[in-house]
């Protein structure tokens, strides 16, 4: 059964909003500015190595200055905390970035509380999840300040609605939650966190108006969970073993997508959704510190 849904894709947003970057980067490049991003990856992680080499692609297509740090996965803590002491006070670089997860052993409170919140590219310093969170203005968490792009673009509004957040991450969950229930554009949702000790999970997302899949598990969210006419938002990019592909696998996200198509008012591709938003929502803030830098903002 094939229902009429729309494809929410990351790719038109993208494009969408890179043309309102191209402008900004302009204006930067005329004050003799060359937005500048530093990323530190730290150990071998097959995944972050990928996003960090599309970060450095996107920056680069853009004429942005990119420059990525790297350190072996045993590295010690005084060596990343130093380099990140120069990145602060470097002016070549506007945004630093660590990509997450961090190996186990290096504590990542402390890493991501050593970049100047005046630096936060990701939007993860504790400083700014608090200005967040007390409804201000300052760089958002990449995937969910794209999440709501998206929803923006396709006027989805959030007001009034019951979003169900599945995941509870820092990086997505929490963040997500905050920005949906804010009195402010795209927000004013009704919102619950739902996560691994959820006892009633299916009643509770079987309420949801829109459905944000955020758990890091292989199409978990199957038609049972979700009622007619939902939005889905998948977050969720799993690596699953596929002996047909030439890599040894495909990638898929938290939904099962083949499952609630014909169910669903709108959904988000993986790949081809949300992951592209988090990269371009990662232009746009080290757009911003620069633009705060120079007083253009
Ligand atoms: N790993 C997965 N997503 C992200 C992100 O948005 N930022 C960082 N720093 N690491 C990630």
């Amino acid at each position: 059964m094939q229902n009429n849904y729309i494809l929410l894709d990351g790719k038109i947003v993208s494009e969408h909003l890179k043309k309102s970057f191209s402008e900004r980067i302009s204006k930067l490049k005329r004050k003799g500015i060359l937005p500048g991003l530093a990323v530190i990856l730290i150990g071998d992680d097959p995944a972050s190595q990928v996003y960090v080499r599309n970060k450095e692609r996107d920056f680069i297509k853009l004429g942005l200055n990119s420059r990525v740090f790297k350190f072996d996965k045993k590295a010690k803590k005084e060596d990343i905390l130093s380099l990140i002491d120069h990145l602060n006070k470097n002016d070549e670089y506007h945004g630093i970035l660590v990509q997450l997860p961090l190996p186990e052993g290096i504590d990542e409170f402390e890493i991501v509380s050593a970049i100047s919140p005046d630096k936060d590219a990701d939007g993860l310093h504790p400083y700014n999840i608090g200005t967040m969170t007390t409804g201000r203005e300052c760089p958002f968490p990449c995937t969910p300040h794209g999440i709501l792009k998206i929803l923006e673009f396709y006027n989805i509004d959030p007001a009034g609605k019951h979003v169900a957040i599945v995941g509870r991450s820092n990086i997505v969950g929490k963040p997500l939650a905050i920005l949906l229930m804010q009195k402010r554009n795209m927000g004013n949702a009704t919102v619950t966190v739902c996560h691994s000790r959820t006892e009633n999970l299916k009643e509770i997302t079987r309420t949801a108006d829109i459905l944000v899949a955020a758990i890091g598990k292989p199409e978990f969210i199957k038609r049972e969970h979700i009622k007619d006419g939902v939005v889905i938002i998948d977050v969720g990019i799993n690596r699953v073993e596929d002996k047909l592909s030439n890599k040894g696998y495909r990638l898929t996200g938290d939904v099962d997508f083949n499952d609630v198509l014909d169910k669903v008012s709108a959904i988000t591709p993986v790949p081809g959704g949300v992951g592209l938003m988090t990269r371009t929502m990662l232009i746009h803030n080290t757009l911003y510190l620069a633009e705060k830098k120079a007083g253009l903002i």
